[in-house]
């Protein structure tokens, strides 16, 4: 069992590169199920996600080729296998992200229903709402924890559907499977994410006839084969806020570098609130929070481009150092406050009323021994090992190597005292 210890490291100072964001690269691998030619990947970021989404497409029958770093080809010349691999759906739910594309190559998939997590439920019934108005048969076999989804003969009929909830998943598994349907598919109410325009990108250089995304209302006319193409995948915006924040709570300065501040102005805004310091340079975006006076403020969550849910946990690790109380709201997930009993054992002393946080703020945080009970409050709990007097020893990292790339190595170029150890 791995950890990760992190030592009081002050002010961190440098440059640091965006990777490409997992996001995105996860639902862009699922859509190369659509034709039977080659798509190559590019920008690839080198995550245990991404080796997930890798094995989930050769199960199904695609032929990957990743011999380049950074670089994926994947063709899935026929489909061999129509059924989601178990074990590699509880590794990572976002495997359902290949449903709608094979419903639509295949026109049937049978998926094992993703576990929750430890921030919620995460039900799937707007990707199967979507699939059902596409004119699919949704079975779900509750004994055998698994949803058996299939068209007829005449494949998937274009329709209008609107989702209950701006659902990023929902939105990017419906919008694949519409783009092989006979008709068009308007989808209301559709999630805006810059994620969702990277894939309607891709999706569009193949021939599909995608317009919209990024709004909320997307329309998809459906056509009848889609072939290979070139894509870069956009750079993380949720690893480039956990640097921006990484220089926030240090009181240091980092130059960010291939990242897009166009998909960050939510973070952006709030640290300025903070009085920290955020310049837009040609290199990239320069974070500057030497100058002492910091002052808290509070966050709501909500669906692009409102406050990111996924930055939510490192803000609060910040706002925890930051004099004046500060109230963070999560409004995405039902259960994202798991990190909250990990930054009170280092003297936070934050207090939680229903999807509310009161972080009482300006304190000197203590090392302790701490758990990553998600992606990114493992993250959080690193930005705050980064401040805290004494040593913070992080369990549970594997959450941490799913999501973000090279983490270590990228904060030790900052000047973080911060080490990996192999811990038996
Ligand atoms: C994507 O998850 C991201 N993951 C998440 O990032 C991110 O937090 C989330 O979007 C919100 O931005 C990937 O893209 C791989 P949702 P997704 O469907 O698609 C409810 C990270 O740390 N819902 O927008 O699963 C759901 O329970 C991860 O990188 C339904 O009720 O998120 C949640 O409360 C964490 N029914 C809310 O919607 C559904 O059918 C948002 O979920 C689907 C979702």
């Amino acid at each position: 069992m791995s950890k990760i210890l992190v030592n009081s490291s002050g002010p961190l100072h440098g440059e640091v590169c965006i990777s490409g964001a997992k996001n995105s690269v996860l639902p862009l691998l699922a859509a190369t199920i659509l034709t039977d030619q080659t798509c190559v990947i590019e920008d690839v970021p080198d995550l245990v996600d991404v080796n997930v989404m890798k094995n989930m497409l050769v199960n199904y029958g695609s032929e990957i080729d990743d011999s380049e770093p950074g670089v994926i080809r994947a063709q899935m010349k026929e489909v061999s296998c129509c059924e989601g691999d178990a074990e590699l759906v509880q590794e990572m739910r976002a495997s359902v992200f290949t449903m709608g594309p094979m419903l639509a190559r295949h026109g049937k998939v049978i998926m094992p229903l993703p576990g929750g997590c430890t921030i919620g439920k995460r039900p799937i019934d707007l990707h199967l709402k979507g699939f059902r108005a596409l004119g699919a048969e949704v079975l779900e076999d509750k004994e055998n924890e698994r949803v058996v989804v299939s068209v007829g003969p005449d494949g998937i009929k274009g329709d209008a559907i609107y989702l209950d909830f701006p659902s990023v998943g929902a939105t990017e598994n419906i919008m694949m499977a519409a783009t092989l349907a006979e008709g068009t598919t308007i989808i209301e109410n559709a999630a805006k994410e810059p994620e969702i325009i990277d894939l309607a990108n891709l999706l569009n250089k193949m021939g599909a006839r995608i317009k919209y995304a990024g709004t909320d209302m997307i329309r998809i006319e459906g056509v009848k084969k889609l072939s290979g193409c070139i894509h870069a995948v956009i750079p993380d915006r949720i690893e480039t806020g956990t640097f921006m924040l990484a220089a926030a709570i240090t009181r240091g300065d980092i130059l960010i570098k291939n990242a897009l501040p166009g998909h960050v102005r939510p973070i952006i805004a709030k640290l300025k609130e903070c009085n920290v310091s955020v310049d837009l340079l040609p290199e990239g975006i320069y974070v500057d929070a030497r100058n002492e006076d910091l002052i808290a403020t509070d966050i709501k969550t909500l669906p692009y481009p409102g406050f990111p849910t996924d930055i939510q946990s490192p803000f609060m690790a910040f706002l925890t150092t930051v004099k004046g109380k500060s109230i963070v709201r999560e409004t995405v997930f039902e259960n994202r406050f798991m990190h909250v009993v990990e930054l009170n054992r280092m003297g936070a002393d934050i207090s939680i009323q229903n999807r509310e946080a009161v972080v009482p703020g300006g304190k000197t945080l203590k090392g302790a021994r701490v758990r990553a009970t998600d992606l990114r409050a493992g993250a959080a709990m690193v930005l705050a090992g980064l401040v805290a007097t004494g040593t913070t020893e992080i369990s549970e990292i594997y959450h941490i190597e799913r999501g973000y790339e090279n983490f270590v190595q990228k904060f030790k170029g900052l000047g973080a005292d911060i080490m990996k150890i192999e811990h038996d």
